[in-house]
C-alpha cells in the first residue's frame, strides 16, 4: 500500500433502491425489482424510495401525484415489502435529496453527463426542449444513493451507465474534498432470475410501460382473465421447447416465455424446460397462464384492498420518511461541515 492509497468505505452494507410513480407497474417490475426487494430486506438494511422527484423530469398532474406514489407503495407492500423491516418512503418527504443534488451538480461534470443514453432517449430529437431535471435526473438519483451510503443498488440493465455515474461522483466528491472513504462507490445488483423480462409481442423489445400497446405487458393490477388473454396472446414460434437453454438462444419470444415462467415460479430455466421438452406453446401457454394467475392475482388484489382505504398506506410513508430521515439528516451534516457551508 501506497502512503496516498485512498481510505476504502468501511461503513456497513445498505441497500436502496426506487421506483418512479409514472404509469402502471408490470410483469418486468415485479420480477426485475419488486421480488429482489422483498429478498434483500431480510439480508441487509433495506430503503425502498417511490421517486417522485424524479417522476416530475416528466409533467405530472399535481392532483394526481400523491396517488401515484401510493400505488408504488401499494404495490411494495403487496409483493411483500415488510415496513417494520424495510425502510418505506417518498423521496419528496426527505428534502436532503435535493439539497444534496445541489452540491453533486458541482462535482459532476456536464461531459458526464452528456454521455448518458436514458437521457438521450427519453429526450429524443429536441433535447433543448427537455427539462433541465431530466438532464440532471442521473445526478438526483446518486444523491438518493450517497445519502444513505447506500453499498448495494438493485436496479435494471438500463441503469448500469447511471450506477457507474454515481460512482464517479462519489469518488470525486471523496477527493476533491479530502474525505477519503466518505462516501462509498455502491455497486449494482443486476443478475439473477427476472433480470430481463421482454415485451410479450416482441421479444427483442424489453417490458415497458411506454409500449403503446397493452398486450406487450402484464400490468400488476390486471384481472385474471386479462392475465390469460395476454399470455394466450403472446407472440411465439411454432418450435416445440428445446431440452436446453441453449436450444433458446435464437427463439427470442420462446426464451422470454421461458424465462418468465422460470421467474415466477422460483426455479431454473433448465428446470422449466425438463418439465416441458418437446411440447409446443399451445400446451406450454395455458400452465404459464395459471402461474402468471396464481403469483399475480394476490398481489393485484391486496393492491386494491389497500388503495380503497390509504390511511394505512400513509401511515407506513410518514413513518418510512421520519426513518429515512434519521439517516439522510445526518449524512447531510456532514456533507455541508465537509463542503464549508454556513449552517455546519
Ligand atoms: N432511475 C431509476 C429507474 O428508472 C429509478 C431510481 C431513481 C432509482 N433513483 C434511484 C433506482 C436510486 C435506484 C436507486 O429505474
Amino acid at each position: 500500500m501506497t502512503d496516498h492509497a485512498p481510505a476504502q468505505y468501511a461503513g456497513p452494507k445498505r441497500v436502496l433502491s426506487g421506483v418512479q410513480p409514472t404509469g402502471d407497474l408490470h410483469l418486468g417490475n415485479y420480477l426485475g425489482a419488486l421480488v429482489k426487494f422483498v429478498r434483500l430486506q431480510h439480508e441487509t438494511p433495506t430503503f425502498i424510495f417511490v421517486a417522485d422527484l424524479h417522476a416530475i423530469t416528466d409533467w405530472q398532474e399535481p392532483s394526481k401525484l400523491k396517488g401515484q406514489v401510493r400505488e408504488i407503495a401499494a404495490a411494495y407492500l403487496a409483493t411483500g415489502l415488510d415496513p417494520k423491516v424495510a425502510t418505506i418512503f417518498p423521496q419528496s418527504a426527505v428534502p436532503e435529496h435535493t439539497e444534496l443534488t445541489w452540491v453533486f451538480n458541482c462535482v459532476a461534470r456536464i461531459g458526464w453527463l452528456d454521455r448518458m443514453t436514458q437521457f438521450k432517449d427519453k429526450a429524443g430529437k429536441h433535447k433543448e426542449r427537455a427539462s433541465i431535471g431530466l438532464y440532471d435526473y442521473p445526478v438526483l438519483q446518486a444523491a438518493d444513493i450517497l445519502l444513505y451510503k447506500a453499498t448495494h443498488v438493485p436496479v435494471g440493465e438500463d441503469q448500469k451507465q447511471h450506477l457507474e455515474l454515481t460512482r464517479d461522483i462519489a469518488a470525486k466528491f471523496n477527493h476533491d474534498f479530502q474525505a477519503p472513504g466518505f462516501f462509498p462507490l455502491p455497486e449494482p445488483l443486476i443478475q439473477g432470475p427476472g433480470a430481463r423480462i421482454m415485451s410479450l409481442r416482441d421479444g427483442t423489445a424489453k417490458m415497458s410501460k411506454s409500449d403503446p400497446s397493452d398486450y406487450s405487458r402484464i400490468n400488476l393490477t390486471d384481472d385474471a382473465d386479462a392475465i390469460s388473454q395476454k399470455v394466450r396472446k403472446a407472440r411465439t414460434d411454432p418450435d416445440p421447447l428445446p431440452e436446453t437453454a441453449d436450444g433458446l438462444e435464437s427463439r427470442a419470444e420462446a426464451k422470454n416465455l421461458v424465462g418468465i415462467y422460470a421467474a415466477l415460479a422460483g426455479v431454473s430455466v433448465e428446470a422449466v424446460l425438463r418439465e416441458f421438452a418437446g411440447q409446443g406453446f399451445g400446451a406450454f401457454k395455458p400452465k404459464l397462464a395459471d402461474l402468471a394467475v396464481e403469483k399475480l392475482g394476490p398481489i393485484g388484489a391486496e393492491m386494491r384492498r389497500l388503495l380503497a382505504d390509504p390511511a394505512e398506506i400513509d401511515r407506513i410513508l410518514t413513518d418510512g420518511a421520519a426513518r429515512a430521515r434519521e439517516i439522510a439528516q445526518p449524512t447531510m451534516a456532514e456533507v455541508r461541515r465537509i463542503v464549508g457551508f454556513w449552517n455546519s
